[in-house]
Formats: C-alpha cells, sequence, structure tokens
C-alpha cells in the first residue's frame, strides 16, 4: 500500500504522508499542505477529517464494531460493569482487583457535594432543563475546587480532580432531580453500588427508601457502558478542544455537556420518547411519520435514526434493542412504545429512502424506551448520556493533555466582502 500521496497543484507536485493505524485505518497527514502548498483543506462538520491519533476507542460503521481499548462492547456490556469500563477507558488497562478496589473506595470518599450546591440549585427554576442545570454544576466544581483550575498540576491531582468529577456527577445530578421536584436532596450510600446509590438518590423519599430492584440496576449499567465512549463525537470532539486551551477537566467536561444536550446529539433520546409519544397517541400511523422524515421540506428527521459513522447497523442500539425486552419481561410491562418502535424500525429498514441513505437505528432509539420504564423522566434522559459518556470525555481529556496536543483552531475559507471603506452614518 503506498505511504505517500501525490498531489498536483499549478505544476507542481507534493507528496503527503499516508499514516495508518492499528486497525489499518489510513489518513492522509496534511500537518504541512499549507506551509507547502498555501493550500488548506475544507471539511464543514468534519465529516473526513481526523482531529486526533488515539488509543481508546475504535469504531467501524461499515461493520458496526466498537471495541473501547480492544475490547469488544458486547462483552464489555455482557460481562463488565460501568465502573470497571469506566478504570479501562481512562487508564487503559482493565483493572486489577485491588485498582478497581482503590478507585471504588476514592469515588466513595469523594460522592458528598458541597452544601452550597444546594443554593446553587435554588437560584435555577424548578422546571430548568436538567442539561442546563448539570454544565452550570459541573462548571461551579472549578469555585469548590480551584487547585482544578492549574494546567500544569501532577498526575496525582489531576487523578483526584478525575475521581471527584466521577463521584460527584450522579451526586449533582440526583440533588438537580429531587429540587426539581420539590423534594429533600437524598444523600450517597457507601453501603450501594455505584448505579444502585445513584437510583437511590434519585427516587427514596423522606417517606420510604429506593431498593433498586437487580435487572433495573442492571438494565442502567449497560447503559451507561454503552454510552461511555464513541471516539470523536460532536460532544467529545467539543470536550478535547476545550481542554486544548489548557482550560479545566470541569471546564471542557461542561463544554460536552451542552454539545451533548443538541437533539441531533445526545438531546435524541428525549426526542425518540416524544416522537414514539405522538405517533402512539395519533393512532399509532407510522406511515405519516415516515413520510414527513423523507419530505425534504419537513424539517422533521426520524428521531434515533441515523449515524455518521454506523452505516450498517449500531451495535449498541442491537444491544439495548435486546436488554429492553429482558427489562419488560421480568418487570411485567407491556408498553405500547416499544411495539411502536419495533415496528418503525421494521417498516424504515424496508422503505428506499431509509435503505439508499443507510439510515438504522442508533444507540438512542433503545436508550429512552428502557430508561422510560426504569422511571427516568424523559427530560433526563440527556443527562443519563452524559453520566454514562463522562469517562469517555475524561479518558479523551486526558489523553489529548498527556499527549500535549496543541491548541485546536482550524482553518477557513473567507467568502466574504471584499476590502470597502467605512462610511459615516449620515452618509449611508
Ligand atoms: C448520537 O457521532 C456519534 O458517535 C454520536 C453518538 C455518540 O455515541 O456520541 O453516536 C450519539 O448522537 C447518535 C445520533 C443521535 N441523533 C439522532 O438520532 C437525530 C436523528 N439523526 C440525524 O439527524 C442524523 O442521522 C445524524 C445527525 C445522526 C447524522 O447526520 P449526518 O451524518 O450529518 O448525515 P446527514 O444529516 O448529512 O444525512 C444524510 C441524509 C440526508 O438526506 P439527503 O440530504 O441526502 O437527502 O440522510 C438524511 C438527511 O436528511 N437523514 C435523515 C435522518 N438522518 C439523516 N432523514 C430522516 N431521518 C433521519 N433521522
Amino acid at each position: 500500500m503506498s505511504k505517500f500521496a501525490e498531489l498536483y497543484i499549478d505544476g507542481n507536485t507534493y507528496k503527503l504522508p499516508i499514516i495508518e493505524g492499528t486497525e489499518e485505518e489510513r489518513g492522509l497527514d496534511i500537518s504541512k499542505l499549507r506551509a507547502e502548498t498555501g493550500l488548506i483543506t475544507l471539511d464543514i462538520g468534519f465529516k473526513n477529517t481526523g482531529s486526533t491519533k488515539s488509543e481508546i476507542t475504535f469504531l467501524d460503521g461499515e461493520k458496526g464494531i466498537l471495541r473501547y481499548r480492544g475490547y469488544p462492547i458486547e462483552q464489555l456490556a455482557e460481562q463488565s460493569s460501568f465502573l470497571e469500563v469506566a478504570y479501562l477507558l481512562i487508564y487503559g488497562h482493565l483493572p486489577a482487583r485491588a485498582e478497581y478496589e482503590k478507585m471504588v473506595s476514592e469515588i466513595k470518599k469523594e460522592w458528598l457535594v458541597h452544601e452550597d450546591i444546594k443554593t446553587i440549585l435554588t437560584g435555577f427554576p424548578a422546571d430548568a432543563h436538567p442539561m442546563g442545570v448539570l454544565s452550570s454544576l459541573v462548571t461551579a466544581q472549578t469555585a469548590f475546587f480551584p487547585e482544578s483550575l492549574d494546567p500544569y498540576r501532577s498526575a496525582d491531582k489531576v487523578n483526584k480532580t478525575i475521581m471527584r468529577l466521577m463521584a460527584k456527577m450522579p451526586t449533582m445530578v440526583a440533588w438537580s432531580y429531587t429540587r426539581s421536584k420539590g423534594r429533600l436532596s437524598n444523600y450517597p450510600n457507601n453501603n450501594l453500588g455505584y448505579v444502585e446509590n445513584f437510583l437511590s438518590m434519585m427516587f427514596a423519599t423522606k417517606a420510604e427508601t429506593y431498593d433498586a430492584d437487580p435487572v433495573i440496576v442492571d438494565a442502567m449499567d449497560k447503559v451507561f457502558i454503552l454510552h461511555a465512549d464513541h471516539e470523536q463525537n460532536c460532544s467529545t470532539s467539543t470536550v478535547r478542544v476545550v481542554g486544548s486551551s489548557h482550560a479545566s477537566l470541569y471546564a471542557s467536561v461542561a463544554a460536552g455537556v451542552n454539545a451533548l444536550w443538541g437533539p441531533l446529539h445526545g438531546g435524541a433520546n428525549q426526542k425518540v420518547i416524544e416522537m414514539l409519544n405522538e405517533i402512539l397517541v395519533n393512532g399509532g400511523d407510522l406511515t405519516k411519520y415516515i413520510d414527513k422524515a423523507k419530505n425534504p421540506d419537513d424539517p422533521f428527521r426520524l428521531m434515533g435514526f441515523g449515524h455518521r459513522v454506523y452505516k450498517n447497523f449500531d451495535p449498541r442500539a442491537q444491544i439495548l434493542k435486546k436488554s429492553a425486552d429482558k427489562v419488560f419481561e421480568r418487570l411485567g410491562v407491556d408498553d405500547p412504545m416499544l411495539e411502536i418502535a419495533k415496528k418503525l424500525e421494521e417498516v424504515a429498514l424496508k422503505d428506499e429512502y431509509f435503505v439508499e441513505r443507510k439510515l438504522y437505528p442508533n444507540v438512542d432509539f433503545y436508550s429512552g424506551i428502557i430508561m422510560k420504564t426504569i422511571g427516568i423522566p424523559i427530560e433526563m434522559f440527556p443527562v443519563m448520556f452524559s453520566i454514562g459518556r463522562l469517562p469517555g470525555w475524561i479518558a479523551q481529556w486526558k489523553e489529548m493533555r498527556e499527549n500535549h496536543e496543541p491548541i485546536g483552531r482550524p482553518r477557513q475559507i473567507y467568502n466574504g466582502a471584499k476590502k470597502r471603506d467605512y462610511v459615516l452614518m449620515d452618509k449611508r
């Protein structure tokens, strides 16, 4: 295979190195292109542009492959736990028991949050969108831990910041939820595991404890595992670019939360349920919504369908679809929404428009149905995605900083007004 590409411009030939990754992905290294040719490349939405080299996650959109640090997602979803996957993503290897137990104990020491978080929460209207509250609370951590602002701290201190964020994110989410319901905050319980503790802080009340059904804990753990990382998606690229200015981990992750909030990205799981609900209340007429999604003049899209990279199937959607069946069976739930979702998938995958554009259910299509069954309120779905994606954001930020990557600063092609002189207002 060629090691170089030749570019012929205005009578000159330039050689550009071709680099290859461990999974035989190949890329054109254009880092010297402008210096040698005076040209830049243009790729709006970075659909064909690599922003970095990474050892964290590999995905193959054609083959529907997703691996965290080389481990297939199917095996991790089946045999691992969210905290173990978080350790794998952040530190690069599956933890030995002592390493795992040390992380769990560090997290339990840190999962309490400052009581002043409640003061910040009461500053929000009760119906504020939870993603706006979450990004504010994550940023606020810089005030409670100002040492996190020092970009040149030792690895141990960075690790403390990492453990604090992994520990406090679920508590801040639970406190914002109970506050939005006018309920008192629940405190972390060191006798519970990470997911059980989160569910208990969300749903326990002063009147009764919340003893999570193991099926629900397992399903939520799986949802978090499947959301944990996804290479250079919109929110992760945001975390890396913000972090490349040497902004703190908290500031970078808060930016990631805001990027994930968009309905085309992590906000899609909330939109999927709203869409399925609308179809249900309108008599279940799928054709009407399929036709709307296909109409170029209609901004409506089939939420939970399509993906920038996966062009055959999203392996996460397949695992979640099976998990949804299991949760429904064990909880004896018979929600017509799952049937509508399966029928929608069936009809869409036979429709030329979707087949031609290779639009398949993505991770958001079934995750919302599981979370709805567990009792997570729809407006909290993107926040659940944030808790799941947190270890991925942390791992990618850490890799970018450890590799001393330069500040992210893309170029542009200017096509605005040519030079013109100022005109006094009375002469315009
Ligand atoms: C996530 O990148 C990641 O890894 C993201 C993620 C992660 O883990 O981080 O996987 C999580 O964000 C999943 C995606 C969640 N979003 C949605 O479900 C929203 C609905 N889907 C889309 O809007 C869309 O498919 C995207 C945003 C996911 C991908 O958009 P692309 O790659 O920019 O593709 P495109 O918009 O250029 O679409 C190509 C064609 C267009 O039609 P034509 O102009 O060629 O005629 O496909 C059409 C689009 O109109 N199309 C859809 C569609 N998605 C794409 N038409 C109807 N319904 C859809 N859902």
